[in-house]
């Protein structure tokens, strides 16, 4: 069989998805492209048999590359997800797939027109508590969803939004603290709750020089009957963490961040829910060392576009799924905008 070749646009977070490629037994052809010459000379010495390009537009000349990471800011992820699909590669695109619903399905319509694979990365999926926290809700374990709270308390300094020249703006990032940073916990809110029906939101800059915003708070319903409230902000110094908390008529499942706070699904005995919460109280990457087999991350994405690929399946999450959270996110700025409930039909 043909090894993978394998390129890495974007060499910021991409350097996790270069890392994942190196390592992965499959590919046999590395590439990485930044039109940063500082990135390139520094990523390029760590992975010396990595062939490198300045432009994508050359790299996608490259006949020995299958598969394209996207690690571009959030605002050109379909434009280049768009040409790489053209030039007949396979992609992995970042997170969020892009920043508005009408630029992503033009990457689901060029997935359809050109049969190539697209993978799109919300990596917090494949955290094994998050595994475990999905099956016990879809099972019926804590009996009918009646409601979610959801917060990501997190801190960016002034300097981070200043260094990357795109964070924080509207035609790039798309949003803040909601966009960028708690675009992975609105993917887990829909993934764990169940399709939404409306969003009532605001969103507001409490303390940063940023033209989108901060802070977010909104309220949504899903079409299940349940309710969720969600919180973002990048103000919160020190960072508190994500919370992932569900309740319903029989019991309850809270997480901080990959470590249980609660664990309360029927019939669980108090020493099994301990049982639970010990398996992870240092978090996945316990988990991972328990068993070997575990891989979490960009690893877990970038391996599975691979064996998409080589086995012409389909990847863990296309365009579609991953489109949901970006349509959540852009109803939270419409209805603060507008001041009113957007539903979803
Ligand atoms: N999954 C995660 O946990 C995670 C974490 C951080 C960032 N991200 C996402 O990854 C993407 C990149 O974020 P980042 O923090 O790495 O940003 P970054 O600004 O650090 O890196 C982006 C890189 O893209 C390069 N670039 C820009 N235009 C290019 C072009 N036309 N051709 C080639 N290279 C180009 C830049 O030079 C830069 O090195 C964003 O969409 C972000 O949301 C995901």
């Amino acid at each position: 069989m043909k090894k993978i070749g394998y390129c890495v646009a974007g060499l910021g977070v991409g350097k996790n998805h270069v890392s994942a490629a190196a390592s992965n037994p499959n590919v046999g052809y590395l590439a990485i492209c930044d039109i940063d010459e500082g990135r390139l000379e520094a990523v390029g010495k760590q992975y010396p048999q990595a062939v490198r390009y300045n432009t994508f537009e050359d790299m996608l000349k490259d006949p020995e590359i299958d598969i394209v990471s996207i690690a571009l800011p959030s605002g050109i992820h379909a434009e280049y997800a768009v040409k790489a699909l053209e030039a007949g590669k396979h992609i992995l695109c970042e997170k969020p797939i892009d920043i508005t619903v009408e630029k992503a399905l033009t990457i689901e319509e060029a997935r359809i027109r050109t049969g190539k694979k697209v993978g799109v990365i919300f990596q917090n999926r494949n955290n094994p508590v998050m595994r475990e926290a999905k099956e016990a809700i879809e099972s019926g374990a804590i009996g009918k969803l009646i409601l979610g709270t959801f917060s990501v308390k997190w801190y960016r300094d002034q300097p981070y939004y200043d260094a990357g020249g795109w964070r924080g703006t509207w035609a790039m990032d798309g949003g803040g603290s909601l966009m960028n940073q708690a675009v992975h916990t609105v993917d887990l809110m829909q993934w764990l709750m169940g399709d939404v029906e409306s969003v009532q939101g605001l969103y507001t800059i409490a303390n940063h020089k940023i033209e989108t915003e901060d802070l977010t708070a909104s309220v949504i319903r899903f079409k299940n009957g349940a309710v969720a409230t969600f919180v973002s902000t990048t103000c919160c110094n020190p960072s508190r963490g994500t919370f992932v908390q569900v309740y319903g008529s029989d019991g309850c499942i809270e997480l901080n961040g990959d470590k249980v706070d609660a664990w309360k699904i029927r019939g669980i005995t108090p020493e099994e829910e301990n049982a639970v919460k010990e398996k992870y109280v240092k978090g996945s990457a316990a988990a991972v060392q328990a068993d070997p087999t575990l891989v979490i991350g960009h690893a877990s994405q970038v391996n599975d576009i691979i064996d998409a690929v080589i086995h012409d399946r389909d990847p863990q999450i296309g365009p579609m799924e991953a489109i949901k959270a970006v349509r959540i996110i852009n109803a939270v700025y419409e209805s603060s905008r507008t001041g009113k409930i957007i539903r979803f039909d």
